[in-house]
């Protein structure tokens, strides 16, 4: 193998606005200073293959057994929609159930949805291209995604997205935060379809949370962009208050969980805030670090949350987009986890 190239996405939270972004509400999404690798490799052997160390899952398909399903994915410059009898075909080669949804099949269906699709007909690599295919990966996932999650990974930074628009925001001030995974796996699609079922069930209820949620985000994006250097406390103090309220109307729309209500009770009882980001129902949650916060409490609320079986990861929003690395720059951990490739 030669030493191809090495590019990398940030990870995403959504700071407000979640679900509310499916309906046309607006919503705040901010890179991470946690990023995802792409090492991408010729091969001598003519196969492709497919190292997801993160997910412990390992494919090797040849050139060969691929090409009889390239018909069938005209892809190019203009990005399509995956057809369900494409996704079909997909699972079906690479051996997954029908209706599987785990993380290993998804990932896979999404790769080869995306490579069968713009195999051999890369010829620009813009970010609004990326973007592009990136939402088309995405809805191979969970169906019918706002875009908002491919849009933040590819450009990084904070952005405020509503209906498609996406609208840098004018600054962020540096804001320190706690990631974290209650490893309580959901299915995004299952989550937004619940979230719809409940607009639809009762319009004059749901209506005026995703309304509220939208006020949140609005809000939230008032103090960040305000502040021409570090927020003040009193202003760090709101941000924690929007959080608070935003998790009450996450758990009324039907997206929260128990191990989330869980988190939320640990971390209030050391004066931190936080809510779920993302689709809920488990997964991650962001918990806000102001700066007078001293580092023992921090460490305090890690080991107690690591002690319920969580993940946690400290640290900054406002990460770059998509990146093209130097092979020189290759951090140490990324190299480990290519080296038996
Ligand atoms: C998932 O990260 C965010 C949701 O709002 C879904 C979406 O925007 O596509 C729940």
């Amino acid at each position: 193998m030669d030493e191809g190239v090495l590019i990398s996405a940030p990870g995403k939270v959504i700071l407000h606005g979640e679900h509310a972004v499916v309906h046309g509400k607006v919503a705040l999404a901010v890179g991470l200073n946690l990023r995802t690798f792409i090492k991408v490799l010729h091969t001598r052997d003519n196969a492709v293959l497919l190292n997801l160390p993160s997910i412990g899952s390992k494919l090797t398909w040849n050139v060969g057994q691929l090409q009889p399903l390239l018909p069938s994915f005209k892809g190019g410059h203009e990005p399509v929609s995956p057809r369900s009898e494409q996704l079909d075909l997909l699972r079906k080669f690479a051996g997954f159930s029908e209706g599987s949804q785990d993380t290993e099949s998804q990932a896979v269906l999404a790769f080869l949805y995306l490579y069968l699709s713009i195999c051999g007909q890369w010829t620009e690599t813009e970010l609004k291209l990326i973007n592009s295919w990136a939402f088309q990966g995405e809805k191979v996932i969970h169906g019918n995604p706002s875009g908002v999650d491919n849009a933040v990974a590819t450009l990084g930074g904070a952005l405020q997205f509503q209906a498609g628009q996406i609208t840098p925001m004018k600054r962020v001030p540096m804001l320190q935060i706690l990631l974290t995974n209650t490893r309580v796996p959901r299915s995004t699609k299952i989550l937004v379809a619940g979230v719809k079922d409940k607009l639809l069930k009762y319009p004059s209820i749901i209506e005026p949370v995703l309304s509220s949620i939208h006020a949140i985000s609005q809000e939230c994006q008032r103090i960040l962009e305000a502040s021409s250097a570090a927020l003040s406390i009193d202003q760090f103090k709101v941000l924690e208050e929007l959080i608070d309220i935003n998790q009450h109307h996450l758990n009324v729309i039907g997206v929260g969980h128990p191990s989330l209500d869980k988190l939320c009770q640990v971390t209030a009882s050391h004066g931190l805030h936080s809510k779920l980001t993302g689709a809920g129902g488990g997964g991650c949650a962001i918990t806000l670090l102001r700066p007078d916060v001293d580092h023992s409490v921090v460490e305090a609320v890690k080991q107690q949350l690591v002690d319920c079986g969580y993940q946690c990861w400290e640290t900054s929003i406002g990460a770059p987009g998509v990146t093209l690395h130097s092979s020189l720059s290759l951090p140490e951990d990324i190299i480990n986890a290519f080296s038996n490739v």
